[in-house]
Parts: C-alpha cells; sequence; structure tokens
C-alpha cells in the first residue's frame, strides 16, 4: 500500500537507547536511567482517589472538546496563583496532552508549507509533527552565549509563519526571562508571524519562576500540560491558551481530530491541582538531583554544561570526547550501564557532540549514575 511521503518522520533515537537499555535489563543487568524525560512518580495520590471516586458515580462519557468547565476554570485561575495574570477560562482548552495541542496549534495557525522556525537544540516532535502536517519546520541555530535559546537576530531573514520556544527547554534546561521573552514576542510580531511558547516545565524551576507568554501579550498560543509538573504523563492530558477570537477555531479542529481530551484524565488532573505539597515534595528531589549532577558531572569528566534553569535535564558538550554521540551513548550504556541520550534527536547539525542527561528520576538512581560515569570516564583516561 502507498504511503504519503509527509508521514517519512524521523524516529527518536532516544527510543532506540531505551531498547538497548531495555535488552541489558532482559539480561539480568541493572541499568540506571538517565535518558528519560519522564518522572519516576506517578499521579498524585488526590488525583487518583477523585477518579476512583469518580469512576463509581460517572459513565465518564465524551466531555465538550474544550474540556470540562470546572477544570477550564481551574487552570485560568492557576496563571493568577502562578503569574498574577487574570486569565479568563474561556480562553483555556483542554488537550491530549501538549503533544495534541501542537497538532491544534499548527493546525489553526499555518497553511501547508508555511515555514515555522523552532530552536535547535530542541524538543525533536516539534519537527517531525511540522513535517507530518505538510508545514517547514526551519531550525535555528542557537548559540551558547545565549544559552542555546533564540534571539531575534537569529530569524531576521527567514520569512517564518510562525515561532515555536521552549522555556524551560529541552534539552537544556535553559529558560527565557521577561526580556528575552519580550524580545521574541515583538520581532515574531513585527514579521506577522505567531508567537506559540512551550510552557510544558513550568512548575520545575530552580533559581527563578519561570515566565508565560501571557505576561506579555494576549496574542499568543501557551502550551502546557500535566506531564511534567503534574507528574501524569500517561494520562495524555495538557492544555493551551489561545487568543479569544482563535477558540471557536481550535474547538472545530478538537471537536474533529480528538472530540475531547480522555475524560478519567482531565477528573484526575483538576484533582492534581490540589495536590501542591506532594508536588513540591517531587520538586525537592529534583532540586537535590540537580545539585549532585551539577557537582557530579564535571567532577567525571562532563565539564561543558550549562546550569539548568528549569525542567530536569542537562545538555553536555562533549566535543572533547566524542564526534559520534550515539556510539559514545552506546558505550556508556555497555561499559557503565547508564542510559543517556545523543544529542541528534534534538540538533542534528551539533548533536553529533553533545549529550542530554535526565534527572528526573530517585535521587538514589542518580547517586549511583554518578559513581558509574565517574568510574566509565576514569577507565577511559
Ligand atoms: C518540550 C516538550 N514539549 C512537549 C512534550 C510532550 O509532552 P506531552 O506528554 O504533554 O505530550 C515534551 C515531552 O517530553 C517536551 O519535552
Amino acid at each position: 500500500m502507498r504511503n504519503s511521503t509527509r508521514s517519512k518522520v524521523d524516529p527518536f533515537i532516544v527510543m532506540d537507547v531505551m531498547e538497548a537499555a531495555r535488552r541489558a535489563e532482559e539480561g539480568g543487568r541493572r541499568i540506571i536511567h538517565m535518558e528519560v524525560g519522564q518522572p519516576g512518580t506517578g499521579a498524585p495520590k488526590g488525583a487518583v482517589d477523585a477518579l476512583t471516586r469518580s469512576l463509581q458515580q460517572d459513565s465518564l462519557g465524551y466531555t465538550v472538546a474544550l474540556g470540562l468547565p470546572e477544570l477550564r476554570q481551574r487552570i485560568a485561575r492557576l496563571y493568577g496563583e502562578w503569574y498574577n495574570v487574570d486569565l479568563s477560562p474561556d480562553r483555556v482548552v483542554v488537550t491530549p496532552g501538549s503533544s495534541g495541542g501542537f497538532l491544534l496549534a499548527f493546525t489553526s495557525l499555518f497553511d501547508t508549507g508555511d515555514r515555522v522556525g523552532i530552536g535547535a537544540p530542541g524538543y525533536p516532535s516539534y519537527r517531525q509533527i511540522l513535517s507530518a502536517l505538510d508545514l517547514v519546520p526551519v531550525d535555528i541555530q542557537t548559540a551558547p552565549e545565549n544559552r542555546l535559546q533564540p534571539v531575534p537576530a537569529d530569524f531576521a531573514n527567514l520569512d517564518l509563519a510562525g515561532l515555536m520556544v521552549a522555556s524551560p527547554a529541552n534539552p537544556t534546561g535553559t529558560m527565557l526571562d521577561h526580556k528575552a521573552m519580550g524580545a521574541l514576542i515583538d520581532a515574531t510580531q513585527a514579521q506577522n508571524a505567531a508567537f506559540i511558547s512551550d510552557e510544558i516545565y513550568h512548575g520545575i524551576e530552580y533559581e527563578a519562576k519561570a515566565v508565560t507568554a501571557l505576561e506579555l501579550t494576549d496574542e499568543c498560543y501557551v502550551i502546557n500540560s500535566f506531564s511534567k509538573y503534574f507528574s501524569m504523563t500517561g494520562w495524555r492530558v495538557g492544555w493551551m491558551v489561545v487568543p479569544e477570537d482563535h477558540v471557536r477555531v481550535i474547538e472545530r479542529i478538537a471537536q474533529n481530530m480528538f472530540i475531547c481530551a480522555p475524560h478519567a484524565s482531565q477528573v484526575a488532573a483538576l484533582a492534581a491541582m490540589e495536590c501542591e505539597e506532594e508536588l513540591q515534595g517531587n520538586l525537592d528531589v529534583y532540586k537535590t538531583n540537580r545539585a549532585l549532577m551539577l557537582e557530579g558531572l564535571p567532577k567525571a569528566g562532563f565539564t561543558k554544561i550549562a546550569p539548568p534553569d528549569g525542567a530536569f535535564y542537562i545538555y553536555a558538550d562533549v566535543t572533547d570526547l566524542t564526534n559520534d554521540s550515539r556510539a559514545f551513548a552506546a558505550e556508556i550504556l555497555e561499559k557503565a550501564g547508564v542510559a543517556v541520550t545523543p544529542g541528534l534527536d534534538f540538533d542534528a547539525v551539533r548533536g553529533a557532540g553533545t549529550l542530554r542527561f535526565s534527572y528526573a528520576r530517585a535521587t538514589e538512581d542518580i547517586e549511583e549514575g554518578l559513581v558509574r560515569l565517574a568510574a566509565f570516564m576514569a577507565a577511559r583516561d
């Protein structure tokens, strides 16, 4: 049977690492997972309890396409609590994860062949989803002196219909402050391009609070999720905030593409938003892990790292150690039993010289992983 040309998207290289790690575990080895981009914790207890109660009482049929009204209201209230932004619940759309939000956003904003700028390094699925929609992902090679975030000069002549940013970013964990985010918004709007802000790692920040694009403009799409801070990756629920006059456009697409985000997950998500104490407990673990990594990685020999402002990743420049991050990650897995992600997933040009380390797992795993990495690097000298 035939296939479309736009369906030829690249696989996630990290999946190969995960498969190799699985095989090693099958063979009886204990692998430390620093490749996975998800919390080791499950959904907060209050979320599970709320869903358990709901299962006894509710048939959990379709919800309306924009999401449960109580959840939309609660999300709008979060913007007051976190950023002091007064947001109308009417502008909040509940989505099947932020991944569902990308599909809705790109479909709503762009036409076939439109060029959309994405930072490199960056989350790989932006590029693949854009391609699958017959849009043109345009990699913006970001500079280390800008902490690997785009700046207006990087895309002045790229003829973009849209710009997608992430803060805190994956794989770097770096953030855009008010000034940097404002400059990107101004430059994008001056080019009559759409501004999309992926804020999925908000809530997981260490020194300063992350800035939402909504503090600076209403003319943007903000995409967020219950996957990371709320620790609910597999529940497939997220949200998007769009300008007032885009809500109906999104509603029509959402009705047809998804009907709704999973009802059960929406019930759990609403309750998760009241589980502050447990979620802050998870954050304390990330804080401890981050400190261990920032001390342990340079000691082991991974010296070129920028301290991450948020998320749970450290992106390391390993050009002094290898020019083939995929082979290097395979060697680390084989010899040290630590799974890490080659940078090629995030940056096709420079990723052969980078690795991403995730510290989302339990602190004991991070400690053990660092001991193993140090021994591996010492044996290499
Ligand atoms: C930057 C970024 N955006 C979006 C996603 C997708 O998340 P979701 O589970 O909400 O679809 C991820 C997942 O790792 C991510 O790192």
